[in-house]
């Protein structure tokens, strides 16, 4: 029986194409822009992580401005007017183009729907004004409420808190792979966005379906 009551996104790489800002930039960044991409997103995940575990928590906005000085200095792309346009880009980053009409398709069916995020308020606000979603989501939960990233329970347990929704009666969208282990192993129904056709991590957490996109997810709650 399908007891679901909310669906909640993670947002960058579910709904927001963390290529974007690179991809929109090309003739600037040059044929690199694409390893730029790839080197950002690392190290900005990468740098949630290892704050977590030095206890050194600093927004999503300045790890990921960070991440791009460092992708940036790996490349040899130093350029600061470069730089400054890209994390503008940032905020803007595109959805995907399915998100919009499966978030009416979700509160047609009368699902909750929201976005559990590492961005901060600001981005997420900003990321979601853009893609004209902001009638279409019931909750935007930013770990700023908590001060920690993903994959700590602490993140995950802000849904209940937010939403007064149990997590078995969860189901969280993720592209990120660690993302959807992590919050399986958490006791939602997580789905896995594989956008990137990638493999399974060796992690606990088992993912209760694999879709390509979003496209019609409502019809396997
Ligand atoms: C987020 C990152 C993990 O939105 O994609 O939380």
């Amino acid at each position: 029986m399908n007891n679901t009551k909310a669906c909640i996104f993670d947002a960058y790489g579910t709904l927001f194409d963390v290529n974007a800002a690179c991809r929109e930039l090309s003739l600037d960044v040059g044929d690199k822009w694409q390893d730029l991409a790839n080197l950002w997103r690392l190290r900005q995940v990468e740098y949630t992580w290892l704050r977590n575990s030095m206890n050194e928590y600093v927004d999503f906005w300045e790890i990921t401005g960070n991440a791009l000085d460092y992708a940036m200095e790996v490349l040899n792309l130093k350029n600061k007017k470069l730089r400054d346009e890209l994390l503008e880009l940032y905020l803007k980053l595109e959805a995907y183009p399915e998100v919009k009409e499966v978030l009416e398709k979700l509160r047609d069916k009368k699902y909750k729907t929201g976005i559990l995020s590492n961005g901060s308020m600001q981005m997420l606000d900003s990321a979601v004004k853009n893609a004209n979603i902001e009638n279409l989501l019931d909750a935007v939960i930013s770990v700023e409420e908590c001060k920690i990233y993903k994959p700590s329970s602490e993140v995950y347990d802000l849904v209940e808190k937010k939403t007064n929704i149990q997590k078995d009666k969860v189901a969280f969208f993720s592209s990120n792979a660690w993302d959807m282990h992590a919050a399986a192993n958490y006791g939602f129904k997580t789905i896995w966005v594989n956008r990137f056709e990638g493999i399974l991590e060796k992690l606990p957490g088992k993912p209760s379906a694999i879709v390509k996109s979003l496209n019609n997810i409502d019809e396997i709650l």
